[in-house]
């Protein structure tokens, strides 16, 4: 098939009269299908479903601490040496919350507005004009997070090694940017790794505030989709790689079981040097006696190690790399004819990011509501919820059975190819 671009007027205007009737075909089917969110599917949540046959009655650690009592604020030992391993770093260096990595961001970003960091001048609250740096296309409630505490949002593009670090390392002589999200291994959406050099210079940098940290957010450190370990991406351990370069302070590390056992069930933790740990606990003891400690024992016998949180992994993986894979037999079905759009492959995460013919992303999302799907608004992957090229839409194949994927991508195929017909056949006028 030619591409659009090659086509006269008048084969444009039979193409979407033919995709005219297939959209119309659709909406009358009174589809409803939600693509939104990054949620584990009913199949994947029963994956754990024995997580807590493991307590049977015996609530004590293997030091005999009785988790079913107050106290260990950090966690217990035992998982936190399960998370030690999956993120290449001491236990001593985690500290274990409840069921939301993104509630310990949050807690993280607040403590430091309000008293500031172990390095800062003053607390952030107090810093006026103050900016985040945010990865873009990235996650929304990131964005959210730092936009609530009043930073000025600063969009970095994503390349396919992680931020544009020539930017970054310019934005950093500001030293009113007190920070970076970064979502290191399958970011959301573009499920890109970062590179090697990337840490590196992430780690290295001079920055003007001397209180700078990066929110190293590793929601997907162990969430590949494919079997073969070589393909696994793989990350340097920031918190040394930072310490190397004598700017052992500057990296809060996040990670969770959100999408290992139970999205609302599970356990979080954030690791960091021995300087920000202790100036943390100082808050963090006064703003709790310990957290669930039943649910730590239970995930820790249950994934005693980072081999068996890989294994219970591949179960994960087995059910969502079909979903993936009609994700992308549809995109390249309908749409690999051209490349007015193009469309991420990756190795792991949630995600699938769609770019469209610029200017239509919006368009191209209230079209599939008509008809019935429902995807994350065209921009949410950006500050403000601005994409600046109108371009790109976060797909979410975790959730929907592969059947509503393969409806739902290919409505979102041919509104995409109708909104690019239009556009086109606007610029011949
Ligand atoms: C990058 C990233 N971080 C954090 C989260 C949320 O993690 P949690 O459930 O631990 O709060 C998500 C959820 O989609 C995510 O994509």
């Amino acid at each position: 098939m030619k591409g659009y671009r090659d086509m006269t007027r008048e084969e444009l205007l039979a193409e979407r009269q033919e995709l005219n009737e297939r959209y119309e075909n659709y909406k009358a089917l009174n589809l409803t299908l939600d693509m939104t969110r990054g949620k584990p599917s009913p199949l994947q949540l029963d994956l754990s479903n024995d997580i807590y046959d493991v307590l049977n009655g015996d609530f004590k650690t293997a030091k005999g601490q009785d988790t079913r009592n107050y106290g260990i604020a950090e966690g217990i030992e035992e998982i936190r040496a399960v998370f030690g391993e999956i993120l290449g770093t001491d236990k001593d260096n985690i500290f274990m919350g409840n069921s939301s990595s993104l509630n310990q961001m949050y807690d993280a970003i607040m403590r430091s507005m309000v008293f500031g960091e172990v390095d800062s001048p003053k607390p952030w609250a107090q810093v006026e004009g103050r900016k985040w740096l945010c990865p873009t296309p990235g996650y929304d409630r990131h964005f959210r997070v730092t936009e609530t505490f009043g930073f000025e949002l600063i969009p970095v593009p994503i390349t396919e090694d992680g931020p544009d670090m020539d930017m970054v390392e310019e934005l950093v002589k500001d030293e009113k940017v007190k920070g970076i999200w970064c979502v290191p291994c399958y970011s959301n959406p573009d499920g890109i790794v970062y590179s090697k050099e990337t840490c590196e210079r992430l780690a290295k940098m001079e920055t003007a505030a001397s209180d700078f940290r990066i929110f190293w957010d590793n929601a997907y450190v162990v969430h590949h989709l494919s079997e073969d370990r070589n393909e696994w991406g793989k990350l340097p351990d920031m918190l040394s790689l930072c310490e190397s370069y004598g700017h052992a302070n500057r990296v809060y590390e996040f990670a969770s079981s959100s999408k290992i056992t139970f999205a609302g069930g599970g356990i979080s933790c954030f690791a960091c040097n021995k300087d920000n740990m202790t100036y943390a606990k100082k808050y963090l003891n006064a703003q709790t006696i310990c957290t669930n400690k039943v649910n730590q024992l239970a995930h820790a016998r249950y994934l005693p190690n980072a081999e068996a949180v890989y294994q219970h992994m591949m179960k994960h993986a087995a059910i969502l790399r079909p979903k993936f894979e009609a994700c992308q037999n549809v995109l390249n079905e309908e749409l690999g004819f051209d490349d007015l759009w193009h469309w991420t492959n990756p190795k792991g995460g949630y995600f699938v990011s769609f770019y469209a013919m610029p200017g239509t992303a919006t368009k191209i999302v209230s079209m599939c509501k008509e008809a019935g799907v429902a995807l994350t608004p065209a921009g949410a992957s950006y500050p403000y919820g601005k994409d600046p090229q109108d371009s790109n839409i976060r797909l979410a194949p975790s959730f929907p059975v592969i059947e509503d994927i393969e409806k739902a991508v290919r409505i979102l195929a041919i509104c995409a190819k109708i909104t690019a017909v239009d556009k086109l056949l606007e610029d011949l006028k």
